[in-house]
């Protein structure tokens, strides 16, 4: 019996503006994806690692960059309702997984590979793969100095886009190098772009003195020439930050990964050092980056800890998915082997006991539910077994009962064959009912 309705409608309520929720038959879609992640985390020995969505602002002020879009324009920010501590929703995970790291000593007795499935915040303006609530993945290695786990890294998404059947998906590299090659590259970005000042926006000419490598991400058309011609990085690599570049690329091509240098990618997010990549698909219009990361090693001392390498990446879910779509893959909907008529209410008991006994068995079973509201349809009990994509009907009907047997129907294969199963050996039939993929 439902609830009688109150006086006054009440106002609907709906989902916070850029923020989805995911619904059968879609949400199918992501517990493949998911189940495809977790077994190839394991065939790389990569552990789980899971933080909570809500950390100090702090630790992203200071992890993420005070300077970035992130921390400047797109974090979920409030204070603790007691003590008045500044809290953020996570825009993203690689501050939270270093801390974490920090906190419990992780990295003790060496390096850490972890990775984290779950949602991030960014107040974005949203478009298509581009939500406030999102869903990443990340892998991190901490650590590890090498170049050949960065080369790991990338391997990993490799091997998972391939996994997921994606094609046309291109890897780009760059190399930022360590803080004093930065710094050197910074001081030829702040004159040059110092010589150009009536070129620049209002955001660059903010950002000119607090973060000029950010002026480089610009999305404005009209300073892209001006982007283009402005110093760049590589050129101010030592020694040691080019073999390690070097050796990233040959490692990847020697393992069959196609790559290409942008020298202009610079990534959104303060921490990287040497090695940044991204994985890039041009069938996604504007929001194209699946999955982007790169070297940090100096987070772990900016966050309190001891030095400690580190590298990883985070890869957009959604746009993971929007892509498989737009490629025109199609999962099957997960259906049940079995749906269950219930002619009459008074069959309840055994039946329950039944479905119980095959799901032990691993029968994945749909009760008929709503007998309440029309007692005795069996037509309308048929209409939703075939529905539901089952390949068989399974029928408590009292007669059936009374000899402890019941009916099934097979609802796709030889559709309309019927036999009489007992109730005694439900142990030898029920595998038949199970579907083999
Ligand atoms: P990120 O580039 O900011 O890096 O984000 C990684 C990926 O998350 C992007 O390539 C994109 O696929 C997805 N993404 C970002 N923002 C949105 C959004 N608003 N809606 C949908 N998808 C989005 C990081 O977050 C770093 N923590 C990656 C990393 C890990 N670097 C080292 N370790």
């Amino acid at each position: 019996m439902s609830e009688k309705p109150v006086a006054a409608k009440a106002e609907k309520l709906t989902a916070v503006k850029g923020m989805n929720d995911i619904l059968p038959p879609d949400s199918a879609r992501w517990e493949w994806l998911e189940d495809k992640v977790r077994s190839l985390m394991g065939l790389y020995a990569y552990r789980n690692i899971r933080t909570p969505i809500v950390e100090s602002t702090a630790l992203f002020v200071r992890g993420t960059g005070e300077t970035t879009d992130i921390v400047e324009k797109e974090m979920y920010s409030f204070e603790d309702k007691l003590n008045g501590e500044p809290l953020t929703l996570r825009p993203e995970n690689t501050p939270g997984v270093v801390r974490a790291a920090i906190e419990h000593n992780l990295t003790y007795d060496g390096g850490k590979r972890l990775y984290y499935m779950g949602p991030m915040f960014r107040h974005e303006r949203p478009q298509r793969g581009r939500y406030r609530q999102f869903y990443q993945l990340g892998a991190e290695a901490l650590g590890f100095a090498g170049p050949e786990v960065d080369v790991e890294l990338m391997l990993l998404v490799h091997q998972l886009f391939a996994n997921l059947g994606l094609r046309n998906v291109r890897v780009e590299l760059n190399s930022l190098g360590v803080s004093a090659e930065r710094q050197a590259h910074r001081a030829a970005l702040i004159t040059y772009f110092s010589q150009h000042l009536e070129q620049l926006d209002a955001e660059a000419q903010r950002r000119l003195h607090s973060n000029p490598l950010r002026i480089l991400d610009t999305k404005n058309p009209a300073m892209q020439a001006l982007v283009q011609g402005a110093p760049q990085l590589l050129n101010y690599l030592g020694d040691a930050s080019l073999k390690h570049f070097d050796t990233v690329k040959t490692l990847l091509t020697a393992c069959g990964v196609n790559w290409t240098v942008n020298p202009r990618l610079v990534r959104g997010l303060d921490y990287y050092s040497h090695t940044v990549f991204e994985f890039i698909t041009d069938e996604l219009g504007a929001q194209g980056a699946l999955c982007g990361g790169g070297r940090y090693d100096g987070l772990f001392e900016l966050l309190g800890g001891r030095p400690t390498p580190a590298v990883g990446w985070g890869m957009g879910l959604e746009r993971v998915l929007e892509l498989i779509k737009e490629q025109g893959r199609v999962e099957a909907a997960p259906t049940p082997d079995v749906y269950a008529v219930i002619p009459d209410a008074s069959a309840l008991p055994i039946t329950l006991q039944t479905l119980q006994i095959l799901r032990a068995a691993g029968v994945k079973v749909q009760m008929h539910a709503g007998l309440a509201d029309s007692p005795g349809s069996m037509k309308s009990q048929f209409k939703k077994a075939d529905g539901s994509g089952a390949n068989y009907a399974l029928i408590f009907g009292k007669d059936e009962l009374t000899q402890n047997a019941v009916t099934v129907k097979a609802l796709r294969d030889g559709i309309g064959a019927q036999s009489s199963r007992s109730l005694a050996d439900i142990a030898a039939w029920a595998p038949t009912l199970q579907s083999r993929t």
